[in-house]
C-alpha cells in the first residue's frame, strides 16, 4: 500500500517489532501514532521522525485507550492501519510463576488487544477500510513448558483475532494474525530472565523485526490471515496439528523434565 498520507496505531511502538514497523511507516510517509508504557522507548522510536507521535498509555485501561485513539483521530485523521505489538513475556512453570504475574500477562497481551480493537475497529468498520494487525506468536500454536501463561495468551490472541477476521470478513478490512518464532527484540530478555526453555535455543538464531515487518505486508497484500514469517514455521504449525504427541516427546527429552 501506499502509506502517503495514511495514519498507523501502533501499540507497544516503544520497542522491538512496533519500532520497527513505526519507522519503516513513517519513512514511507505515513503519520504514526504510538501506545505504550515505554516513554523513553517511544522517545526512541520517534526520533529523527516529525511525523511519530507519543500516547503514554497502559493498554489494559480501556477508558485511557479509548481516549488516546479518539486524540488520534482528532489530532492526525482517521486510523487506516493497527500494529497490536504490546506484550510481555516472563516464563516460569505455572504452578510456580506469580499469581499476578499469569494474571498481569493476560490482561496486557489479550486485555490490550480487546481494548484497542473496541476503541479502533468501529470506525475503520464504519469506513470500510483498514489493515487490522494483531501479534500472536508460534507460542499460540505450539505449547511448550515453563512458557504456559504466555502461550494462553498468545492462543487466546489467537482465538479472538480469527473471530473477529471471520465476523468481519465482507467489511473491506483486512486483518492478519502474526505468529512469528522467536525475534531478536528485548521482550526475549524477559523470558531468559525468568525461566528460558532449552527447546528455544534449539530452533536456531531469532528473526530480525525487519524479517517479520516484510511478513506481514506480503501477507495482507496476498489477502493471507495467518503470517508465518518462515517457512520452519509453517512445518511447525504442521506438525503440531498432525503429531502433537511427537513434539511434546522432544519437548520433555530437550527439557529434562
Ligand atoms: N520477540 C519475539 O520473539 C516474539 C515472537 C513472537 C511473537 N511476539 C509478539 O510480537 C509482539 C511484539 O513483541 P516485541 O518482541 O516487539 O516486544 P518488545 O518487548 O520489544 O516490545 C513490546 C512493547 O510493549 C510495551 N508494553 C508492555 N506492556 C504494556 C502496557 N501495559 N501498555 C502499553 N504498552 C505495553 C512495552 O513497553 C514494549 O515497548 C508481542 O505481541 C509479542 O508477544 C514476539
Amino acid at each position: 500500500m501506499s502509506n502517503a498520507n495514511n495514519v498507523v496505531l501502533i501499540t507497544g511502538g516503544g520497542s522491538g517489532m512496533g519500532r520497527e514497523a513505526a519507522r519503516r511507516f513513517a519513512s514511507q510517509g505515513a503519520t504514526v501514532a504510538l501506545l505504550d508504557v515505554n516513554v523513553a522507548g517511544m522517545t526512541e522510536t520517534a526520533a529523527s521522525f516529525d511525523t511519530v507521535h507519543n500516547w503514554t498509555v497502559d493498554i489494559t485501561d480501556y477508558a485511557a485507550v479509548s481516549a488516546a485513539v479518539a486524540e488520534v483521530q482528532e489530532q492526525c485523521g482517521p486510523i487506516e492501519r493497527l500494529y497490536n505489538c504490546a506484550a510481555i513475556m516472563p516464563f516460569g512453570k505455572l504452578v510456580e510463576q506469580d499469581n499476578a504475574i499469569i494474571h498481569k500477562q493476560m490482561d496486557i497481551n489479550y486485555g490490550g488487544l480487546v481494548n484497542i480493537t473496541q476503541a479502533v475497529l468501529p470506525d475503520m468498520l464504519s469506513r470500510g477500510r483498514g489493515d487490522f494487525v494483531s501479534f500472536a506468536s508460534m507460542a499460540g500454536i505450539i505449547p511448550m513448558l515453563k512458557t504456559g501463561a504466555y502461550t494462553a495468551t498468545k492462543f487466546a490472541v489467537r482465538a479472538f483475532t480469527e473471530t473477529l477476521y471471520h465476523e468481519n470478513r465482507n467489511s473491506g478490512i483486512r486483518f492478519a494474525c502474526v505468529c512469528p518464532p522467536a525475534v531478536a527484540t528485548p521482550l526475549l530478555q524477559q523470558g531468559r530472565e525468568t525461566a528460558w526453555p532449552k527447546m528455544l535455543d534449539n530452533a536456531g538464531p531469532p528473526l530480525e523485526p525487519r524479517q517479520v515487518i516484510d511478513a506481514i505486508e506480503e501477507s495482507l497484500n496476498k489477502g493471507k490471515f495467518f503470517v508465518y514469517p518462515t517457512r520452519d514455521a509453517k512445518i511447525g504449525v504442521f506438525m503440531r496439528r498432525l503429531f502433537p504427541g511427537l513434539i511434546w516427546k522432544q519437548v520433555h527429552q530437550v527439557e529434562g523434565f
